[in-house]
């Protein structure tokens, strides 16, 4: 079984919080506040927002290597049709310019770039070198030579309205502000562009227990034995149970402007995919 998720409560300062004061319960509700703004998640840590980012470099630092062949042996080879899926909800046309935002090692990319013909441009980007390095020697080993751009998905380096497809594949749950980083995306697509969002999800309750055992005691092994890396695999179950489920998502995008926002539940909801559109 997962441990209990930790509890969302934040320190309370011992003698502004009983005080009775006007100006000190005042002061202890900025206290307060700026302790509610300054922290984060880090899989059921609870870490300053600064942090995180670090926290999740080091992860994909470590698991870079051999992040694909973990991604296929833990699902088996599921991710493959999960990702062939959001090609085709893409309905993505010749010409198109497409950006993949956390592309990690360039599985979307490389899709992208066989779709598309020499009048097409895919980008491949991400915060994380090692991972994108991968990425890159990846999809030139494959033939294709496409723009490459470490960045971060919060603050991305490209003009207004300028691609018609933006994706991020089981990128978004590592993100510090997922809000941000959605209202980034939206930015950069052009009108009538669409942002395809593939992310781990919430599972169908009856299959709940034995996911979590899945989740718990199977897949830190695997990356125990295969990278001698549990905590980073531990990680990745933990943050999946803190992410947003699917209309707790669909809300966040609406939030950020996407509209027309609808969910397909993929592997009984072990994964979502996203889709939304910028008018
Ligand atoms: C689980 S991997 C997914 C890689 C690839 N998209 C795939 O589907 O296999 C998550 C990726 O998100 C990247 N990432 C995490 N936070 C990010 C951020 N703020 N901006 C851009 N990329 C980020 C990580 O570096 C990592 O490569």
């Amino acid at each position: 079984m997962p441990p209990p998720r930790p509890r969302q409560s934040l320190p309370r300062h011992p003698t502004l919080a009983a005080s009775t004061d006007p100006s000190r319960l005042i002061l202890s509700q900025v206290i307060s506040m700026s302790n509610q703004q300054s922290t984060t998640h880090f899989g059921y840590q609870e870490v300053a927002e600064e942090e995180k980012a670090r926290h999740v470099a080091e992860v994909f630092d470590s698991v870079a290597q051999r992040y694909d062949l973990m991604n296929d042996l833990m699902s088996g080879g599921l991710h493959r049709l999960w990702k062939a899926f959001t090609l085709a909800k893409s309905g993505v046309r010749e010409s198109w310019r497409v950006l993949d935002v956390a592309g990690g090692t360039g599985d979307l990319a490389l899709a992208f770039a066989r779709k598309l013909g020499s009048r097409g441009q895919v980008w491949l980007t991400d915060i994380n070198h090692a991972m994108l390095v991968r990425g890159r020697d990846r999809l030139c080993n494959q033939g294709f030579i496409v723009p490459v751009a470490q960045c971060d998905a919060e603050k991305l380096p490209f003009p207004d309205d300028y691609f018609d497809c933006v994706t991020v594949a089981f990128g978004l749950r590592n993100m510090t502000h997922k809000d941000l980083a959605l209202a980034e995306m939206r930015r950069v697509l052009r009108p009538g562009g669409r942002l395809l969002v593939l992310e781990f999800s919430q599972v169908w309750k009856p299959l709940a227990a034995a996911y979590d055992f899945y989740s718990f005691q199977v897949i830190p092994r695997l990356g125990q034995m295969i990278i001698h890396d549990e905590a980073s695999y531990r990680y990745l179950a933990e943050s999946i149970r803190m992410h947003p489920d699917q209309e707790a998502l669909k809300l966040l995008m609406e939030q950020a402007g996407l509209e027309q926002v609808e969910y397909y539940n993929l592997a009984l909801g072990v994964v979502a995919l996203h889709r939304a559109f910028k008018f």
